[in-house]
């Protein structure tokens, strides 16, 4: 039998937990080797509930480890570009959650040195990996709606975060609307050529005094000449909102909401059922599992990761778009960003 192979951890917060506890109790053909968390009690914490026998409150011994074939980087934002390059230096397989660094120019540099080692490189866009998305993408593939017209991707989440977060996040369309781009690309299977934002503090002006904004609609033209649109909320009453639909020659493929149960209740009123499951820890979690699944195999089998740099590259290209299409209220070209 294939020894296991030997992952490392960086960062124990919310996603690196989640990604922790799926290696260790679901995925097969990899074991956690080391975690480490500059907060010590959480990489404790984490080592402690799953059994992990290395812990560390410095990513360095994880980065240089030889027994290590491959690292997960889930700490803070600020710090994936530089953790990457050290891994890559390292010699290491890499899982990079996204985004790689809020500074395109700073990517640039990075996706460079992880060319360089020739190390697997996979950015975590986990909602390619969801039951629903998947599908849809097979089916348009497939050409089961005959040459996509139209794609709609409504994404809202259930509540706003902290302004402080807000403050440090690099506005919704680095934080949030990331993940739609890539899902765009992902669906239409070709890439945005340009794109043109509407969008407004609707939510809460705490977050307008951070200088951002809370609701936006984002249209895109595809260089296949479709048009979409990216309908984002930072607050859904009724939760967390996650549908999309791709229409076009031969018909049209759509998802609903995932629920926590299906049990609908008729009156002599209405027709009702429970609220979608409620963000992204519980709406995702499966996605969680397979994306992780699909990096270790690529690495066992030496196979293209299913996410890759220049995809985690293009959604902060297409960020930079409509940071500037919002700013200056006009359609922008992503060649201006890229030049
Ligand atoms: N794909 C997804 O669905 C998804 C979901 C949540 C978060 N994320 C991304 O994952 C990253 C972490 O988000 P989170 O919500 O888990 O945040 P978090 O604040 O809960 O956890 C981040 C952890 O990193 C640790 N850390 C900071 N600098 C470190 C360093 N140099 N070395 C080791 N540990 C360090 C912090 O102490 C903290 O425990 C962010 O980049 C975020 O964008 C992705």
């Amino acid at each position: 039998m294939t020894k296991p192979l030997q992952i490392g951890i960086i960062g124990a917060g919310r996603i690196g937990a989640v990604h922790a506890t799926n290696l260790a109790t679901r995925i097969a053909g990899a074991e956690v080797t080391a975690i480490s968390d500059i907060r010590l009690e959480a990489a404790q914490r984490c080592a402690r509930d799953l059994g992990i026998p290395e812990v560390y409150d410095d990513p360095e011994p994880v980065l240089t480890h030889p027994g290590i074939d491959a690292l997960l980087i889930c700490s803070s934002t600020d710090t994936h570009a530089n953790l990457v390059e050290r891994a890559a230096a390292a010699g290491k397989h890499i899982f990079c959650e996204k985004p790689i660094d809020l500074d395109l120019a700073r990517v640039d540099q990075v996706l460079k040195a992880v060319d360089r080692a020739g190390v697997t490189f996979m950015v975590g866009f986990n909602r390619r990996f969801d039951h629903n998305f998947r599908r849809v993408r097979e089916l348009v593939q497939a050409g089961a709606v005959g040459t996509p017209q139209l794609l709609h991707i409504i994404s809202r989440d259930p509540a706003p975060p902290p302004a402080e977060y807000v403050a440090v996040s690099g506005g919704i369309f680095l934080d949030m609307t990331i993940h739609d781009f890539d899902m765009a690309r992902y669906l239409m299977g070709c890439e945005v050529t340009e794109l043109y934002v509407e969008g407004g503090v609707m939510v809460d002006p705490a977050i307008g005094e951070a200088g951002d904004i809370d609701t936006a609609l984002t249209v895109l033209r595809f260089e296949n000449g479709a048009i979409g649109t990216i309908d984002n909320s930072r607050k859904a009453v009724y939760g967390y909102d996650q549908r999309v639909e791709v229409f076009g020659s031969a018909g049209a493929v759509r998802t609903e909401n995932d629920y926590p149960n299906t049990a609908i209740v008729s009156d002599s009123r209405s027709i009702r059922t429970d609220l979608p499951l409620n963000f992204f820890m519980d709406r995702y979690t499966e996605s969680y599992v397979t994306e992780l699944n699909d990096f270790v195999t690529c690495i066992r089998e030496g196979t293209q990761p299913p996410t890759t740099g220049h995809d985690g590259r293009m959604a902060i290209l297409m960020g930079y778009a409509a940071r500037r299409s919002y700013a200056e209220h006009r359609p922008v070209k992503l060649d201006e960003i890229a030049r």
